[in-house]
This record gives structure tokens, C-alpha cells and sequence, in this order.
């Protein structure tokens, strides 16, 4: 059966009601990155910091899958498909996938900053004064900027034995997450899904790129129609 790995972005949850990161309106223009999504932000101002997830929180429980999402948990029903993905929404986990890989966390998740093992289910505000087990405080299970990205490597193992990789919503500007479409072999198909895409290098050398300019409800369920006919 035909291995199917699913890289996903911010575009893919923007009909949803989630704001991107780049281009207009960007969620990231409202905030500078640098305020709200790096370890030196946390240590100088981590009530921002707070305050920036909490939002973000509360904005996630207040929308809802969209058929893109539901058409690739259709498609993990009967077919071999990994999702992985760089949004910390749980809509994938919503629409019915499973086994859903988080490159930068989740956003429903909160850890100790004293053990980064101790990791809680949250969709509440999180304030300074919650405490993790040990008495510490609680941080976003989130990757910021300049962390390491704990699951890289089981996504690059994943990639590698793609046969097909579909890309979705996503500006593949952001390292290393950008760099995943080199690791799947010469010979896979890439299907990239996006309504204003923007090649990057590892994209432009793929011998069997499909560019789908479409928006993710559109474009995924077209996709994986002509995948069926093919497998
Ligand atoms: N359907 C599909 N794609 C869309 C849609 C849509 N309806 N609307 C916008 N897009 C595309 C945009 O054209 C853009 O290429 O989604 C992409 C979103 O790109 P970014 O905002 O850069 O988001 P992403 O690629 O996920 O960013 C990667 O950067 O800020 C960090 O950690 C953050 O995970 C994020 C990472």
C-alpha cells in the first residue's frame, strides 16, 4: 500500500477561522515574534507570553475543523497516511485523524519549566501562579523560535520512506520543518496545496512536484480523489 506522509501549515487551518503567520493580516503582525515566541521573550516578559497562547487558546476552542481536515481523516481510514504537522491547533485530532506528529507542540498542552517531561492536557488561561507537580511554573508546550525541535528526526525517518508527500498551507519559509520535502525519495510525488504558493529551494528541485494553487477545502479533496484513482 502506498505510503502517504501529509505535511501541514497555518493555511491549512485558515478556513477555519485560524490566522497564518505571514502575508496580510498575518497573525504574527499583530504581535512581533520576537515579543511572544522565543525563549529570551518568556524569560523578560512571560506574562505577554502568556497572554499571546492564552488568546490563542481561547480562539482554538471557539472553531472547528474544516472539510480539508475531515478529507484527510477520511483518508487515513483506508490507506496508509502520516500526518505531520507545524500547527499547535488540534483540529487534524478533531476531524478524526490519529497519530497526529506536532513539529512545534500544542497548543492545548502546558509543561514544567523544571521537568519538560511533565506535560498536561490545558484549555484554560494559564497564569503565572499555575504550578506543575514539582511546585514550578507552567510554560506552552510549544517549540518557540531557536528550540530545538524534538520531533524532527522521526519526521525526517517518516519522510524517507514517503511514496507520496502532499504539503499543505504552508510557506515553507521556517526552518527545519521547510527542509522535510528533501528527505522523501526521488521518486515521490509532491503535492503542493496552496492559493498564493511560494516555491522554496527544497521544493524547486523536486522532480515530480504538483503545484495546486488552490485553497486547502478545495484543493485537498481534489488531491486525494485523483490519488484514489491512482492506488
Ligand atoms: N488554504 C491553503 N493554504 C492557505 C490558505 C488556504 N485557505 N490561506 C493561506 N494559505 C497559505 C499561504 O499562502 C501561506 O503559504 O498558507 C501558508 C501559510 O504560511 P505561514 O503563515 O508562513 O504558516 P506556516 O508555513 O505554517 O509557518 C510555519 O512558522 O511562525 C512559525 O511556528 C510557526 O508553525 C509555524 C511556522
Amino acid at each position: 500500500m502506498a505510503k502517504i506522509v501529509v505535511l501541514t501549515g497555518a493555511g491549512m487551518s485558515a478556513e477555519s477561522g485560524l490566522q497564518t503567520f505571514r502575508g496580510t493580516g498575518g497573525l504574527w503582525e499583530g504581535h512581533r515574534v520576537e515579543d511572544v515566541a522565543t525563549p529570551q521573550a518568556w524569560q523578560r516578559q512571560p506574562e505577554v507570553v502568556q497572554r499571546f497562547y492564552n488568546e490563542r487558546r481561547r480562539q482554538l476552542l471557539s472553531v472547528s475543523p474544516n472539510t480539508a481536515h475531515y478529507a484527510l481523516a477520511d483518508l487515513q481510514l483506508h490507506h496508509q497516511v502520516l500526518i505531520i504537522t507545524q500547527n499547535v491547533d488540534d483540529l487534524h485530532e478533531r476531524a478524526g485523524s490519529k497519530d497526529v506528529m506536532h513539529l512545534h507542540g500544542e497548543l492545548l498542552k502546558v509543561r514544567s519549566t523544571r521537568d519538560e517531561s511533565l506535560i498536561y492536557a490545558w484549555d484554560k488561561d494559564l497564569t503565572m501562579d499555575d504550578r506543575c507537580d514539582l511546585g514550578s511554573i507552567l510554560r506552552p508546550h510549544i517549540v518557540w523560535f531557536g528550540e530545538y525541535v524534538p520531533m524532527l528526526e522521526p519526521a525526517i525517518q517518516e519522510m524517507q520512506s514517503a511514496d507520496v508527500v502532499l504539503v499543505i498551507g504552508s510557506s515553507m519559509q521556517v526552518y527545519p520543518a521547510a527542509s522535510l520535502v528533501a528527505f522523501a525519495p526521488a521518486g515521490a510525488d509532491i503535492y503542493y496545496i496552496d492559493p498564493y504558493p511560494s516555491l522554496n529551494h527544497e521544493l524547486r528541485v523536486r522532480p515530480h512536484l504538483h503545484v495546486v494553487e488552490m485553497k486547502a477545502t478545495e484543493g485537498v479533496p481534489q488531491v486525494i480523489e485523483k490519488l484514489k484513482v491512482k492506488m
